[in-house]
């Protein structure tokens, strides 16, 4: 009856996973979670879950963890065919999650990139939710067969220890309760455009020539 019948999935949201050599992700987990020790040592209440301070990337002990967010988000801005433009990290800190501890529904404003890097992620603390926020799709909901990422409306992706997941700062996610024994650690980042106002957010047309009607 037909020639062809072709899906073609457009504005898809990209959410990328890029995994460490395991020599890598050895040492530098081991680094990691030292530093997660002597962070934590005046904090007086972890029971429920904490986090460190939001500018781990200006500390020396952070080197390599920064090295590593900045070879990976560049890999992601040439995925995304960005034209080459600085970036730098806006603000880095871990979560620490013991049993029964999850993340509420958030996304992080005011950046272009977000990501997270497993430190230790426990059987059953390993996977990571993102939400569809576009609510009109929810208007007409038919039974489905199977849920895709054409048709979810959440999308669990698993996460092990050593993986870096990455994904646009407005990406509202959340991070089920840790059902664990084992603490679920994991280090959070932020990326911006270095000269953002300097050099994207002005406008791209001429003034003068709308100005003269030859531009619309
Ligand atoms: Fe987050």
């Amino acid at each position: 009856m037909f020639v062809s019948s072709q899906m073609m999935p457009l504005f898809a949201v990209p959410v990328w996973a890029q995994v460490l050599e395991p020599d890598v992700a050895e040492s530098l987990n081991e680094n990691l979670l030292e530093q997660v020790e002597i962070l934590g040592r005046d904090v007086p209440d972890k029971e429920d879950g904490w986090q460190t301070r939001n500018d781990l990337h200006t500390l020396d002990e952070f080197g390599q963890m920064v090295e590593i967010i900045g070879a990976a988000s560049k890999r992601v801005l040439e995925m995304l065919k960005v034209a080459p433009a600085p970036f730098e990290i806006t603000g880095s800190w871990m979560n620490i999650k013991p049993r029964g501890v999850g993340h509420p529904l958030h996304s992080h404003q005011n950046n272009y990139l977000s990501g997270v890097y497993y430190v230790k992620a426990p059987e059953g603390a390993d996977s990571i939710s993102f939400h569809d926020t576009r609510t009109e799709r929810r208007i007409i909901l038919p039974r489905l067969l199977e849920e895709t990422p054409l048709t979810a409306r959440t999308m669990h992706i698993p996460v092990k220890t050593g993986i870096l997941i990455m994904f646009p700062s407005w990406l509202q996610h959340t991070v089920k309760e840790n059902p664990s024994e084992e603490t679920r650690v994991s280090l959070a980042f932020n990326i911006m455009f270095s000269d953002f106002t300097k050099t994207m957010s002005i406008p791209e047309w001429d003034w003068l020539d709308t100005a003269a009607g030859d531009a619309d």
